[in-house]
């Protein structure tokens, strides 16, 4: 078996005789959060990433070149759910914290045991419409990551951009077009999504890739606060 580092610091490939899978380092040894495998290399333990789970796995192996770097962030999390892919910017987090809003009591229980476990994880349960409600225990981050598969997810971002991220920050948007409309295109959706963060929130698109290898009808969009 054969580590290899990656672009994305904290981010490794494991080659096995047969594949290779991207994986993070365990920061809760002999603990998998959703049934992902486990590797033992050279006394340390990495878990699997599966990017049929998880979109920044799957945006970087679908080749996104402007994917942000995760290792010394303040991360807001729009649509954390359980935290599957929360659970691996947790193991790649050094110095950095990341806090998750999710609206549905029965998913957050489950995030919530699992920052029990992972301190740099803040669980909060929120309506990210509504930025107001969480403003007093979130602030200024360097990265929006938002997956809430919604009708409105530019406005939502746009909000949360003006509310929370720094000058210069990052966002990561994962975006359905099935959730915003069935009847017009995938692009379509795309680009009219595009035009709105442009023009109602003044925000620079950065990248804007396909990741239907992995999610069909998927796009993730890479945003840049000027
Ligand atoms: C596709 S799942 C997210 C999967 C997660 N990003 C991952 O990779 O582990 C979308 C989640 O967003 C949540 N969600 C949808 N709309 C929301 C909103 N307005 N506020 C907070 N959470 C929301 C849903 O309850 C669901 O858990």
């Amino acid at each position: 078996m054969k580590l290899t580092k990656t672009r994305i610091d904290g981010l490794f490939q494991v080659t096995t005789d047969d594949k290779s899978r991207l994986v993070t380092c365990n920061k809760v040894p002999g603990n998998s959060v959703y049934s992902e495998k486990l590797y033992s290399i050279n006394g340390k333990e990495y878990r699997g990433w599966d990017p049929y789970r998880s979109k920044y796995c799957a945006a970087f192996l679908s080749g996104m070149k402007k994917l942000p770097q995760i290792r010394e962030k303040k991360i807001l999390y729009l649509g954390v759910s359980t935290g599957t892919t929360a659970s691996h910017f947790s193991d790649i987090l050094d110095n950095g914290i990341l806090y998750g809003i999710e609206f549905s009591p029965k998913v957050m229980r489950k995030f919530f045991r699992l920052a029990e476990q992972r301190p740099n994880l803040i669980p909060i349960l929120a309506d990210a419409r509504r930025p107001e409600e969480y403003s007093s225990f979130v602030f200024e981050v360097d990265l929006i990551y938002q997956d809430v598969a919604q009708p409105d997810q530019a406005k939502i971002f746009g909000r949360n951009s003006q509310e929370f991220l720094k000058s210069g920050g990052l966002g990561f948007l994962a975006i359905k077009s099935q959730s915003i409309d069935v009847a017009i295109k995938p692009e379509e959706v795309f680009s009219k999504q595009i035009g709105e963060l442009e023009k109602d929130f003044g925000l620079e698109i950065q990248e804007s890739y396909s990741i239907d290898a992995f999610e069909k009808k998927h796009a993730v969009i890479i945003i840049k606060k000027p």
